[in-house]
């Protein structure tokens, strides 16, 4: 449905995307995830002609639309694109902002145009706020409305640049079931995004970006469990991941539960697991740890298995002190509580030590 051959965008000096070659097949759901900076924006901006490419080619449904002479409006006409700011019309109705692009650009009557567009709101759960004014929705419902309005031009395909990250937290579930009841649908999509909860979500495919090309691509079991190259892997495992490092005796612990609380979120963690990942940490990093080692050096890594529904906690610090020779016994109990492995290593050679807790909860 659509083929990218060499394409390439330079702006000025940098090129961005060196060698962009990948087929989108109809259907296809494809999150796009990298670091910053890897130009995934910038693919979906070229796609839709917003930035057009500087070499290459794009075709769609068989026709080159990077040739000279295209007729790019009907092109875009096939692509509907969502951003992160909703971008509505703040002066039109919701309604009015969903009916104006059919009434205008496909010569639908306003009836029609009216019917469809109370059928797609309904169908993002917002039939009832059709005759009110975006500035009374919340984040979640603008977004919603928006994806609205590019489903009104009925699209062959949708790309998605981050459509959840300018939201609240409490909002972002919302968004995300409407983009997955249309992956399901049988949409095609691409979804830029930094959050691997909706690319795992609504992705059958992934395309990792990096160094200018889509440096993976495949499946999205296959990208997120089983990549094939290191830069992949390390990309993905370090969202897996969570390190904290306490590096002083007054380190702030309530700044680090934060980042606890929001790794779990991002990872779908289950509230007890991360609430035994909290303890644990507090337990053996704060109350035994931290006031006995040597150098306030404690290097924290949370891993979580989705898997096995349990997170394995790796805490490495200077000194060859034992956790169970602490008098703390509370802390211990507690320790135990959460854990359903626990294990102590002292490395002679780097004087380092090593202690691994796999964190269970039924
Ligand atoms: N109009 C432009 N003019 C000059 N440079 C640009 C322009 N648009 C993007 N770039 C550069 O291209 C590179 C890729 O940008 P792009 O926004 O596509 O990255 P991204 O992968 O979407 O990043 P992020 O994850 O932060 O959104 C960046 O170095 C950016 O500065
Ligand atoms: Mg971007």
């Amino acid at each position: 449905m659509i083929e990218f051959r060499h394409m390439q965008k330079t702006f000025g000096t940098s090129t961005v995307l060196k060698d962009i070659n990948a087929t989108v097949n109809e259907g296809d759901s494809i999150a796009i995830i990298g670091p910053s900076g890897t130009g995934k924006s910038t693919l979906m901006r070229c796609l839709n002609f917003l930035d057009p490419p500087t070499g290459g080619q794009i075709f769609v449904d068989g026709e080159e639309i990077t040739a000279p002479g295209c007729n790019i409006n009907k092109m875009r006409q096939k692509m509907g694109m969502v951003f992160q700011s909703y971008n509505l019309f703040n002066h039109m109705t919701v309604i009015e902002n969903i009916m104006y692009a059919p009434v205008k650009l496909l010569g639908l009557s306003r009836q029609e145009a009216y019917d469809r567009g109370i059928a797609l709101l309904r169908q993002v759960g917002l039939a009832e706020r059709a005759l009110k004014y975006p500035s009374s929705l919340s984040g979640g419902q603008k977004q919603r409305v928006a994806i609205a309005r590019t489903l009104a031009m009925d699209p062959e395909i949708i790309l998605f640049d981050e459509p959840t990250s300018a939201l609240d937290p409490t909002m972002v579930g919302e968004v995300e079931a409407v983009i997955e009841d249309l992956a399901k649908s049988g949409k095609t999509m691409m979804i830029v995004t930094h959050e691997m909860r909706l690319a795992k979500k609504v992705s059958n495919r992934v395309f990792y970006m990096d160094e200018g090309i889509i440096y993976e691509d495949g499946s999205t079991e296959q990208v997120f469990d089983n990549p094939v190259k290191d830069k992949t892997r390390r990309f993905v495992r370090r969202l897996k991941v969570l390190e904290l490092f306490v590096d002083s005796r007054d380190y702030d612990f309530v700044g680090a539960i934060t980042d606890i609380e929001q790794y779990c979120f991002k990872n779908r963690i289950p509230d007890k697991l991360c609430y035994g990942i909290r303890s644990v940490i507090e337990e053996l990093c704060i109350a035994i740890l931290l006031p006995v080692i040597p150098e306030p050096k404690i290097n924290i890594v949370t891993e979580y298995s989705e898997k096995h529904q349990s997170a394995y906690i790796t805490v490495s610090y200077p000194g060859s002190y034992r956790p169970g020779n602490t008098d703390d016994r509370l802390a211990l109990q507690l320790i135990d509580v959460f854990s359903s492995y626990q294990s102590y290593d002292y490395d002679e050679k780097t004087g380092m030590s090593t202690v691994k807790i796999k964190i269970f909860t039924k």
